[in-house]
């Protein structure tokens, strides 16, 4: 396999998300990978970062069911125990490979307990760069929240601006952008409110993207769905989920974005699962694939398999497999369960 039938940025965006086919976001910062391993007691070293991602990456047959996998800078400079380096391991599965470009979100100056999702500056540059180590596609992260008057339109407003800069210098270079409006579940807030929130941030964000000039069919869009806050003491069931989902988009994303992949969020391994099913099963006629860019609900069973002892590696790639398989399923509609 290699990748080199991947001759636009239009066919690097379908190829992410082929029939049955979506993302692993392996894009943990040092500091997110070291909450992971601190809940497996495994110390956060270069060398446990490498070797974790070697597991997946080297999981035999991923490439069934993930297109891509998103990086973090220092996983795309490293290489396997052969010596090859991972973009070049994944390329040869015909796997693609991404690049977290984010720096982070940072507190949003005169907004209280607001950010603005950082790493404009010397973007260009940065983009020339990780094209140069294989990256074909690329990440950005924006972080809303809401409660207490959270979000503000000016909140919205200025992460929707920096996710267009990011997304229009992407194209630029050569990168899909993956433009990830993130609102948190975390509250109390209903469904309804989780509606209207995702609605109005998805509106800016396309709003923002059009003045930006951004080709939508040269970017996948990462977002939350719309579901109850973890601490609302109702909570949609799975078809309400998909169907509330289903409909915020059918308002806010226009049909030339290829597909949308979403975020896990907080949810467990089987919710993000199901609720994704649920979305392809109940509802035809979706202008844009609907597949999965999931973190935590790809790999949370495999960090528990692993804990970090390679006696355990094989258990570890076999509970990854089992999540990567039932999510390309899900991706189909056709999930039957665990
Ligand atoms: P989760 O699926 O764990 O939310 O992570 C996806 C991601 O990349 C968040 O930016």
């Amino acid at each position: 396999m290699s990748l080199d039938h991947l001759s636009s940025l239009e066919d690097v965006a379908q190829a992410l998300v082929a029939s049955g086919k979506g993302i692993l976001a392996a894009d943990e910062s040092t500091g997110t990978i070291a909450n992971r391993f601190d809940g497996i007691n495994v110390e956060n070293t270069e060398a446990n970062r490498r070797n974790y991602r070697e597991l997946l990456f080297t999981a035999d047959g991923m490439e069934k069911n993930i297109g891509g996998v998103i990086l973090f800078d220092e996983t795309l400079r490293q290489s396997g125990n052969d010596g090859t380096r991972f973009a070049d391991l994944l390329a040869n599965k015909g796997v693609i490979s991404g690049i977290k470009l984010d720096m982070g979100a940072k507190a949003l100056a005169g907004a209280p307990g607001e950010t603005v999702t950082e790493g404009l500056d010397g973007l260009r540059e940065r983009v020339a760069e990780y094209v140069g180590l294989g990256a074909l596609f690329a990440k950005w992260r924006a972080v809303i929240s809401i409660g207490d008057g959270r979000p503000s339109a000016y909140c919205i407003n200025a992460n929707a601006h920096a996710l267009a800069r990011y997304a229009a210098i992407c194209v630029e270079g050569g990168l899909v952008p993956i433009v990830e409006p993130e609102i948190l579940m975390d509250g109390d807030h209903t469904i309804e409110t989780s509606f209207q929130v995702t609605h109005d941030v998805l509106t800016a964000v396309f709003a923002a993207l059009a003045e930006h000039r951004v080709p939508l069919e040269q970017i996948l869009l990462k977002p939350n769905m719309v579901i109850s806050g973890y601490d609302c003491p109702v909570q949609a069931d799975v078809a309400t989920v998909a169907a509330q989902t289903v409909d915020c988009f059918r308002q806010t994303v226009p049909a030339n974005v290829p597909g949308i992949v979403f975020l896990s969020g907080g949810q467990s391994e089987i919710s993000s699962t199901a609720h994704l099913n649920a979305m392809n099963a109940d509802h035809s006629d979706l202008p844009w694939a609907l597949s999965f860019s999931y973190g935590r609900a790809l790999q949370a069973s495999a960090l528990k398999a692993w804990v970090g002892k390679s006696e355990n590696l094989v258990a570890g790639q076999q509970a990854f497999l089992i999540r990567a398989k039932h999510n390309g399923a899900a991706a189909q509609g056709t999930y039957v369960g665990e």
